[in-house]
């Protein structure tokens, strides 16, 4: 039989060609390209070996939800699905001296102090450097099979023997150093091979293992995509150095929702937990200013209240500046048009600046509205009612839509001592109308245009809405 022609892949874009390059014509990638063997004949065909044959089964069954490890810290358990899941793989990334390893080494000490054994290996720092920070974080009492290591022959070996772990700290994946590979640690090739071997010991041993990752300065986890790939749980570590407060967010899990959040505030004595993070959010607001207004959000399934704040500012010739943190730009873009074109807001020679306050990023277009409103009230320099939330969506022709989970945003709002709330005009859903708590005066709008002439203090009728 003639030989098959060779032939060559690209891992990014998937792209085939008949030579190797460096580079990926299609994609522009660089080292993608590999070899890849050329298919074989169909498996069925004959002088195969024998294939068994597979058992189907139906969609309803009993299987059992898989068991929890929980560390105790509940902004940690809820972000993971409801704990660690003994098999499996978590990848923690996060900035440098963000505070990776100051929670986990607190998830470790508590579930240490909770009978679990727990591995904690770090190839950063000396164990005297770990003692310090345990000192540091009063949980000298908890104890916790501590190394500092890089080879991971040596360390996969010694958890091989190593009975009845329930979790594994490896702090940090990019110094971890397998002797067998020509590399040096943290490049693809290394970070690659040692997490596989990691994940491999973790599920047959039946522990469950955390990589620290570091990020790059473009925000990805250094290291090969493909380690996102492998792992079952991605969680990234983030919030401002210049703030007090850290926010963990699931980015993957095969276990549990992606859209949960964790809330922390690093203290003295470590990581806090915050339950009530929108109290942490609006401790520093100001009343009475124009410009500002408080989003009623949501992240994942908690209502989480944030303080919106616009600056205008003269614009001094060229092109206008669109400054934003924590929202996206694209959609104030669409939002300055809509106040323009529909509601004769005219904001365009203006530089425009928008923050959300505390360093959150909010990602929900339900803040369109509370951007409206603080973009609106800068502009007309009319301060918004300080104890008025917003939320609803916005439309392109300006209609203001419903947006999910709008009781729970009242309900927190209500909680935090707000008195009024202005969001979509409520549509009865089947034969239920949505009930607002008692303490709140519900403003609803059907239009953007209604929250501008708010603002001017013409109660124009709604344009383009019925009544
Ligand atoms: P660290 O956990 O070492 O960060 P990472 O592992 O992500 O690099 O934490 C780094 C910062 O946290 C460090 O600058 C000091 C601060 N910190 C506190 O403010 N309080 C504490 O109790 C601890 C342990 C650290
Ligand atoms: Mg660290």
């Amino acid at each position: 039989m003639a030989k098959a022609p060779a032939r060559f892949v690209c891992a990014n874009c998937a792209a085939v060609t008949a030579k190797w390059a460096g580079r990926c014509e299609t994609c522009g990638e660089w080292n993608t390209i590999s070899e890849e063997a050329p298919a074989a004949a169909s498996v069925l065909a004959k002088g195969t070996s024998a294939a068994r044959r597979i058992e189907f089964v139906d969609l309803e069954g009993s299987a059992a939800p898989p068991p929890r490890v929980q560390s105790g810290i509940a902004e940690l358990d809820r972000v993971l699905g409801g704990g660690f899941v003994p098999g499996s793989a978590v990848l923690l990334g996060g900035d440098p001296g963000i505070g990776k390893s100051t929670l986990l080494l607190q998830a470790a000490a508590a579930l240490a102090r909770a009978g679990q054994r727990v591995v904690y290996v770090t190839g950063e720092e000396s164990v005297d450097q770990i003692r310090l920070r345990a000192q540091r974080l009063g949980v000298m009492g908890a104890k916790l099979d501590l190394a500092a290591s890089i080879n991971l022959r040596d360390i996969v070996a010694t958890l091989q023997a190593t009975t009845d772990v329930a979790l594994v700290v490896i702090d940090s994946i990019q110094t971890m150093w397998l002797d067998n590979i020509d590399s040096s640690p943290g490049t693809v090739t290394q970070v690659r091979a040692s997490s596989f071997e990691l994940i491999r010991l973790a599920k047959e041993k039946g522990f469950s293992v955390v990589l620290v990752g570091h990020v790059t300065k473009e925000g990805a986890i250094a290291g090969p995509r493909v380690l996102e790939h492998m792992v079952d749980a991605v969680l990234y570590f983030e919030g401002d150095r210049g703030h007090q407060f850290r926010i963990l967010r699931g980015v993957k899990n095969r276990f549990g929702a992606t859209d949960e959040i964790g809330v922390f505030e690093m203290t003295e004595a470590g990581l806090a937990e915050v339950a009530n993070p929108s109290a942490l959010f609006l401790a520093e607001r100001r009343g009475n200013v124009a410009g500002n207004a408080v989003f009623a959000g949501l992240e994942g399934t908690r209502p989480v209240l944030v303080e919106i704040q616009c600056l205008l500012a003269p614009n001094s010739g060229g092109t206008p500046r669109r400054s934003v943190i924590g929202w996206d730009s694209g959609r104030l873009g669409m939002l300055l048009a809509v106040l323009d074109t529909r509601c004769g807001l005219r904001l365009g020679a203006s530089d425009v600046y928008l923050n959300v306050a505390g360093g959150l990023r909010i990602g929900e277009p339900a803040a369109d509205l509370a951007v409206a409103a603080a973009l609106t009230s800068a502009a007309t320099e009319t301060p918004v009612q300080a104890d008025m939330v917003f939320f609803g969506e916005v439309g392109l022709s300006g209609e203001v839509r419903q947006v999910a989970q709008a009781e729970s945003r009242l309900k927190e709002a209500e909680k935090l001592g707000f008195a009024a709330a202005c969001m979509p005009r409520r549509v009865a859903r089947g034969n239920r109308k949505l009930t607002a708590p008692d303490g709140l005066a519900l403003v609803e709008i059907g239009h953007l245009a209604d929250l501008v002439a708010r603002f001017s203090g013409k109660a124009a009728p709604p344009k383009g809405a019925k009544g």
